[in-house]
């Protein structure tokens, strides 16, 4: 990833080239106590833990096993306390079965989510990297009342949320361990070509959430726009019987008077890259023509309005960009799953906001590609200021829908905490798509209003408008900006994702965004 003056990047930061194991699975229909290998990891709800009036198991895995055992799961359970609650993992090493040892995953009081799931997915990757684990199996207590449409989509579930459980980016470490975990058998949820396309779509979803993850981990100094703009057309020439790249200059920038973000990349010693990649599929009719833009700032430093004080984050400003992260790493997913029926345009106008001699001043007046003027009042409030001409852009290629997706505001995490996203559109039936997408992956939004009487505090006297309108409602101005770049004719969301794109608690990046996008693309494709 690295690209910089002379080949050298600053610091001397190499990252290493891990190769992750791939870990194969496969869906069977064996009996669980016959299984053999590591650990056995069964999901349990708070019901399943019902005991009879002998003080026995109800439910008839956990009764079959603990029949196996003399007892001892039930024993061994109730002095650990395990209860089923969502969250509670027992990990018992008991001689007599198959397998090495026995996980119990609390699921709460009845899992049905893919979000549950998935939970149960990164607990039994927990209980994998503990106990080095080679091989493991995962059943669920209760699964006859599955339907076979929800069987498919828990064992996706189950299997995404191993892969991104058993995921640690260790790029940067001078040392790092080896995930141990190769086979994972998912018994009990069906077996066929349907629940084999979906474990493989699974797999698609998940190493491009990997890969979302990885570029918004890499700090500043590696992943420069040069090298955003390089690991995009990666993907462009990995999946090129689909995908194809566009990577624009500062000089072809201006002369699409792209004043605005150039504006923004003006204080840089690293120069700005805009990146347009472009997915259509292998054959057949286009019925959708959809964009994907994402903010990608590598690094904001607030600029002459710069990141003081505390809770400013300043150091956590390389993932500025996870915005486009989220939008390429949906443009790997669809490089692998080829979806026909829909074209979609991923853009991202990338650069650095930084301090400079030659960087825009507070009271600067810039104007962006569709002529209107804009008066920077707070250089801090640069992301809108790149979103602008990367809009505009989008709205050129002739789509129908655009979806935005920026670490725009620290306004939003205060509104929404860290780990919701702000969802802003005029449009109903685009918010209809999205928050079903999301239903699907599981990730977390919330729709804002978009207030029209708050433009106010954003007009300026001498231009168009300004680029901050105070402390209130930030998050909402924001987004009022915005739409001042969007064709009326266009269907338009934008999503303030400043707090999910990063997992404060394991300081890394969530990979926020990935698996929303790319079920939405499916959506409006012909699949
Ligand atoms: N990149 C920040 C927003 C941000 C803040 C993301 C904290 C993640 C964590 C954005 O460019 C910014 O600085 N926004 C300002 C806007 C203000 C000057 C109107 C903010 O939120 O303070
Ligand atoms: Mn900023
Ligand atoms: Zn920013």
């Amino acid at each position: 990833m690295a690209h910089t003056v002379a080949g050298v990047t600053l610091g001397l930061t190499q990252p290493v080239n891990i190769e992750h194991p791939k870990i194969s699975f496969a869906a069977k229909e064996i009996d669980a106590v016959e299984w053999k290998g590591d650990i056995l990891a069964v999901g349990v709800t708070e019901k399943d833990m019902t005991k009879d009036e002998n003080s026995k198991f109800q439910n008839s895995v956990l009764k079959k096993l603990d029949g196996l055992l003399g007892g001892l799961l039930a024993e061994v359970l109730s002095e650990e306390d395990f209860t089923g609650k969502a969250g509670q993992t027992a990990v018992l090493r008991l001689p007599g079965l198959g397998s090495k040892r026995v996980g119990l995953i609390g699921l709460g009081l009845a899992a049905s989510s893919p979000a549950a799931f998935r939970g149960l997915g990164e607990a039994v990757a927990a209980a994998a990297k503990t106990a080095q684990a080679n091989s493991v199996a995962v059943v669920l207590a209760s699964s006859e009342g599955l339907s076979n449409e929800s069987k498919l989509s828990t064992a996706s579930s189950i299997a995404s949320g191993t892969v991104l459980g058993i995921h640690e980016d260790n790029r940067y470490k001078s040392e790092s361990k080896k995930p141990q975990l190769k086979s994972v058998d998912i018994l009990g949820l069906g077996t066929g070509p349907e629940l084999e396309k979906k474990l493989k779509y699974a797999e698609d979803i998940s190493s491009a959430i990997i890969f979302g993850r990885e570029l918004v981990n890499s700090p500043a100094n590696v992943l420069t726009p040069a090298a955003l703009a390089a690991e995009a057309s990666k993907i462009a020439s990995l999946y090129k019987d689909v995908l194809s790249a566009n990577i624009l200059t500062a000089e072809q920038c201006k002369e699409l008077k792209m004043g605005s973000y150039l504006g923004v990349a003006a204080a840089s010693a690293n120069p700005p890259y805009f990146i347009h990649l472009c997915y259509k599929p292998p054959s057949g009719p286009i019925k959708a023509k959809l964009a994907l833009v994402g903010k990608g700032l590598t690094f904001d430093s607030g600029g002459y309005n710069i990141k003081t004080g505390p809770g400013c984050s300043i150091e956590l400003m390389k993932t500025d960009m996870g915005g486009s992260a989220a939008v390429l790493g949906a443009a790997k997913a669809l490089g692998q799953i080829k979806p026909p029926g829909v074209e979609v345009h991923f853009i991202v106008a990338s650069c650095e906001n930084m301090i400079s001699g030659t960087g825009m001043r507070p009271g600067d007046i810039i104007t962006a590609s569709n002529g209107k003027t804009i008066e920077v009042n707070n250089t801090d409030a640069e992301g809108r200021l790149t979103l602008a001409d990367a809009l505009v852009y989008a709205c050129n290629q002739g789509v129908e829908k655009i979806v935005d997706l920026a670490t725009l505001t620290g306004a939003c995490i205060i509104a929404l905490g860290p780990s919701i996203a702000g969802v802003f559109t005029p449009s109903d039936d685009l918010a209809k798509e999205v928050f079903e997408a999301s239903e699907i992956s599981g990730e977390k939004f919330w729709r804002m209003p978009l207030e029209e009487s708050y433009w106010e505090s954003m007009k300026s006297g001498v231009a168009d408008m300004v680029n901050t309108g105070g402390r209130q409602g930030g998050a909402i101005t924001a987004a009022l900006f915005l739409k001042q770049f969007v064709d009326e004719k266009v269907q338009w969301m934008h999503i303030d994702l400043a707090g999910p794109v990063w997992n404060d608690k394991k300081r890394v990046a969530t990979g926020f965004g990935v698996s929303t996008l790319v079920e939405w693309v499916l959506k409006n494709s012909s699949k």
